[in-house]
Parts: structure tokens; sequence; C-alpha cells
């Protein structure tokens, strides 16, 4: 099954990933985490990236095509993904269908998480993540991973300006792959403002899980 997560900065989408990942045994792509990885070994990509990624501005689409046409061949890929953060514009959009199709396989849904824009500064201003394993959390967890004992911090990305950057980037760039994937006959969305278990049943229930 090879799935587009859909939905503002906060949404969730890397939160239901997650848990499609620990149940399902998923294959997840998130863009955002793999070009922090890069930014973090300091690669070619990674250094173009760092300063869109730090003003919540998009990286440009041929940087992330070109990375996505790579990440999508690789084997661990072949049985379905889950694709978060990606694509974000119509141009990428376009280029997952030419991708897919040139590997035989469709897209079977697009799920748009969808929260209220209040609520995401809220989210995303306590938001913290595992520097050891990625894992997802809030500042009221504390400052170790639950998951792995490792070190929590907060993302560059996640101070008020930058979020709030980040939100009007997503409607004018982002948001209109809603219409798109409606015209695809594969958007469905799911109401991303409840406990994050309950958000998870509405996503298997709508993926027949
Ligand atoms: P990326 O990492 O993709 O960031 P994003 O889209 O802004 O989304 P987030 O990761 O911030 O949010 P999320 O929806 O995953 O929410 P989460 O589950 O963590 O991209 C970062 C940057 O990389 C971009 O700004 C851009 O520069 C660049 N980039 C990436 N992809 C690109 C592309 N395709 N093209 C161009 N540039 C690209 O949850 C958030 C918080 O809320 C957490 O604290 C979580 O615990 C909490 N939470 C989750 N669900 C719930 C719930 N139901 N109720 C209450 N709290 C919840
Ligand atoms: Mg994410």
């Amino acid at each position: 099954m090879n799935i587009v997560l859909l939905g503002a900065p906060g949404a969730g989408k890397g939160t239901q990933a997650a848990k499609l990942v620990a149940e399902e045994g998923m294959c997840h792509i998130s863009t955002g985490d793999i070009l922090r990885q890069a930014v973090k070994d300091q690669t070619p990509l990674g250094i173009k990236a760092k300063e869109y990624m730090d003003a919540g501005d998009l990286v440009p689409d041929e940087l992330i095509i070109d990375l996505m046409r790579e990440r999508i061949q690789q084997p661990d890929t072949a049985k379905g993904v889950i694709l978060d953060g990606f694509p974000r514009t119509t141009t990428q959009a376009v280029a997952l269908d030419t991708m897919l199709s040139n590997l035989d396989r469709p897209l079977d849904a697009a799920l748009l998480i969808d929260v209220d824009p209040e609520v995401i500064v809220k989210r995303l201003s306590s938001r913290r993540m595992c520097k050891a394993c990625g894992a997802i959390g809030t500042a009221a967890d504390g400052p170790t991973c639950a998951s792995c004992g490792g070190e929590m911090y907060q993302r560059d990305d996640d101070n008020e300006d930058t979020v709030r950057n980040r939100l009007e980037v997503y409607e004018t760039s982002t948001s209109p792959l809603v219409d798109y994937y409606r015209g695809c006959n594969l958007l469905v969305t799911i109401d991303g403002d409840r406990d994050p278990d309950e958000v998870y049943a509405d996503v298997k229930r709508s993926l027949g899980m």
C-alpha cells in the first residue's frame, strides 16, 4: 500500500506514521527527517537545505525530487510506503505520479490530517524530539526519551515566528494538493484534533486495516 500523509506542520503526520510503522511494519519516508539528517551530517544537500529549513521555507523542488527519485527505488519500499511531508507542491505531486507509474505502483490514498492552525502553534512550541531515535513527544514528557533514554531536543524551526511562516507556506504551496488528490479520488480527510489514538483508529479504518 502506498500512502501520502498530507497536513499542515504539526498536524501529526509523524505521530501517525510512527504508529503505522510500529503496528503494521510499513516503510516510512519523511523528507523532513532525511533533510534534518543531511543538515546534521553536513552533506551537500544538507548545506543547501539548511537556510530554507531554518526560515520555514520549502527546499527547492528539484533537490527534493532528485532525493525522492533515489529513495523510492530502494528495496525497502517495494511492499509500500508512507510518504510524510512529500509531496508538498503540485510540481512534486506530478513528479511522484511519474515515479510511481514508472515503478508500476499506484498510490492508494492521500490522507489529510486536518487541524486548526492555532492548535498547531501551541503543539509545535511544546514539541520535543529524541536526538537518538527520532521519537516525537512534548515538553511535558521531560528531558529523556521514553523509548530509548536519549536526549529530547526542540527543533530549530519550532519557534513561533518560523511556525507561523511554515503555516503560511503550507496554505500557499501545499494546500492546493488537497484539491489535486480529491480530483484523483484519493483524498480522505481525518479530524486530527483529537486524541492521537482516536486519530489513528480513523487512519486505519480509512485504509481498510
Ligand atoms: P517536516 O519535518 O516535514 O515538517 P512539517 O511538515 O512542518 O511537519 P512537522 O514534522 O512539523 O509536523 P507533523 O505533522 O509531523 O507533526 P508531529 O507528528 O511531529 O519538514 C521540515 C522542513 O523541511 C520544511 O519546513 C521544509 O523546509 C523542509 N521540507 C521537508 N519536506 C519538504 C518537501 N517535500 N519540499 C520542500 N521542503 C521540504 O506532531 C507535532 C506535535 O504535536 C508533537 O509534539 C506531537 O506529540 C503532538 N501531537 C501529534 N498528534 C497529536 C494529537 N492528535 N493531539 C495532540 N498532540 C498531538
Ligand atoms: Mg513530521
